[in-house]
């Protein structure tokens, strides 16, 4: 069995979030489980930073844009161990300083951007003869793939065997464009309805992946319920509610190489659960690094990594952060994204420069300093997919405080400090007071019930959550549409 991944992102080539982690290393995991796995996505200006060796695979494959003939040229790399990547270029879509646009907004063109790719992914296979069986698509960004399959090449010869899978990692995104853009993408005028990619009048690119993908999942099983509803649903819950028989949730897996106490190349000192001193060492490196005191060594130290937007919970998370250095904790937080929180998060740390770090900027090494030398690490999102922060954190025996949603729910055990059972503290209300009460909880058993936070540290660092046991989930699927 052969799989192409059609992504816009795969860790280490470009990466914006959680999706490039999963694209890096689900591939690796099916691999292990037999099935062939080959990744193909655009070749943006950043894979550069990272590759520099590329083979010239095929050059001026026809696409066609709305009445505009343009061209895709594809190269080849590879990551390890031994998984080929192939990459579109078109340097006017991809050479550009951002994968989809700065933080004032997503770049003008991101729906011809990708519109683009995923034409000339079906242009590659049909002109290079490659050969696969199932088109593994992540997000709207890939989510015209399956629409072109089945309406414009679906009495082709060589493309029409294909079957695709979509994953929705973050249902926010739907690459939602002005009706003027259904004209560039050149699929026929009927598609423009209800029925169809058309939405409130604008078009709408993941609708038509829900509506012509022969499966559809996303990242964990209680997201995949909570999608279906209208609070989380983003005016799509209806036609999930539709394909909800060829709809399952499949929780991400770690890629415990790249994120392991043990071995992380990126940390201060090594730890592992029989010796955990390194933590320590860790916790210093990182006061050092962001000149806060260091004598907060023994005072409790929060963290965030994350893209500042409204989905991760700013919104309850500023009001709440005065609270803790009034509580005599600090906060660490890395994150890039809107400017307004940009803002107002660097406006919180001048005020209060010995307990409130900002870094703004996305940056790989410290997100692993950050994880490794907190105690507690903050998620208070208002819906979240998945999410992999925390289950990084547990790992590095970093206690997650989250609210009870989506794969957070799914992967998080309150507290019960009786018995010192649980892995983090979590809350419901999407609210800064019940957000503020759980961060209140896990100051407090750090403060007072040290035995105990010590065991939530181990329960958590024993957790396992690696792509062993839920890949072979995907390789069921992919059986599954392939028999039909
Ligand atoms: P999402 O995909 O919604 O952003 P996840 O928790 O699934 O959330 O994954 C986020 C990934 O992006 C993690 O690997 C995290 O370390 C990384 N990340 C987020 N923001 C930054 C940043 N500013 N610098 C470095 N890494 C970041
Ligand atoms: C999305 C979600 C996040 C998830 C990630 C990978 O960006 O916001 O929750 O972990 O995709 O699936």
């Amino acid at each position: 069995m052969k799989v192409l991944f059609v992504t816009p992102e795969v860790f280490p080539l470009a990466k914006g979030g959680g999706l490039a982690d999963v694209c890096g290393s689900l591939p690796k995991a099916l691999t292990k489980l037999g099935v062939e796995v080959d990744i193909i996505l655009p070749f943006y200006r950043c894979v550069r930073n990272v590759q520099t060796e590329f083979n010239s695979i095929a050059e001026d494959l026809p696409v066609s844009l709305g009445w505009r003939q343009l061209r895709a040229d594809i190269y080849q790399t590879e990551l390890t161990p031994h998984i080929k990547v192939f990459l579109v270029a078109r340097d006017e879509f991809y050479d550009r300083s951002n994968i989809y646009g700065t933080n004032k907004g997503g770049y003008f063109d991101n729906g011809e951007r990708f519109a683009f790719f995923a034409q000339s992914v079906l242009a590659f296979i049909d002109k290079t003869g490659y050969k696969c069986d199932v088109l593994h698509c992540h997000d709207w960004q890939t989510a015209l793939v399956p629409v072109y399959l089945k309406t414009k090449y679906f009495y082709h010869p060589g493309l029409s065997a294909l079957k695709t899978v979509l994953t929705i990692h973050n249902l926010g995104y739907q690459g939602v464009f002005p009706a003027e853009v259904f004209g560039l993408i050149n699929l026929p005028s009927h598609l423009f309805s209800i029925e169809g990619l058309e939405f409130w009048g604008q078009v709408n690119f993941l609708k038509g992946g829900i509506i012509f993908a022969d499966f559809l999942t996303t990242v964990s099983p209680t997201y995949a319920k909570e999608i279906q509803t209208q609070e989380y649903g983003f005016g799509l819950d209806g036609v999930l509610r539709l394909y909800a028989h060829r709809l399952k949730g499949i929780l991400n897996g770690v890629d415990y190489s790249e994120w392991n106490p043990e071995t992380d190349p990126y940390i201060a000192a090594r730890y592992s659960k029989a010796d955990l001193s390194g933590k320590i060492v860790c916790k210093e490196d990182l006061i050092r690094l962001c000149g806060l005191p260091l004598d907060l060594v023994k005072r409790p130290l929060l963290g965030m990594v994350s893209r500042l937007v409204e989905q991760k919970g700013i919104e309850i998370l500023l009001p709440v952060i005065e609270k803790i250095a009034q509580k005599n904790a600090a906060v660490v937080i890395l994150g890039t994204g809107e400017k307004r929180y940009e803002d107002a998060l660097s406006q919180m740390a001048a005020r209060y420069p010995s307990q409130i770090c900002v870094k703004i900027g996305f940056d790989n090494k410290i997100a692993h300093k950050i994880i490794a030398g907190t105690d507690m690490f903050l998620m208070p999102s208002r819906y979240e997919s998945c999410g992999l922060t925390q289950l990084y954190s547990l790992r590095y025996g970093t206690i997650p405080i989250v609210r009870n949603t989506g794969g957070l729910a799914d992967t998080i055990t309150d507290a019960q400090l009786e018995g010192g059972k649980g892995t983090g503290f979590k809350f419901n209300a999407y609210s800064p007071d019940a957000f503020w009460e759980a961060i209140n909880r896990a100051i407090n058993c750090y403060e007072m019930e040290r035995t105990i936070w010590y065991e939530l540290m181990l329960n958590a660092m024993q957790c396992d959550f690696s792509w062993d046991k839920t890949a072979k989930e995907y390789v069921a699927i992919y059986e599954r549409i392939l028999k039909r």
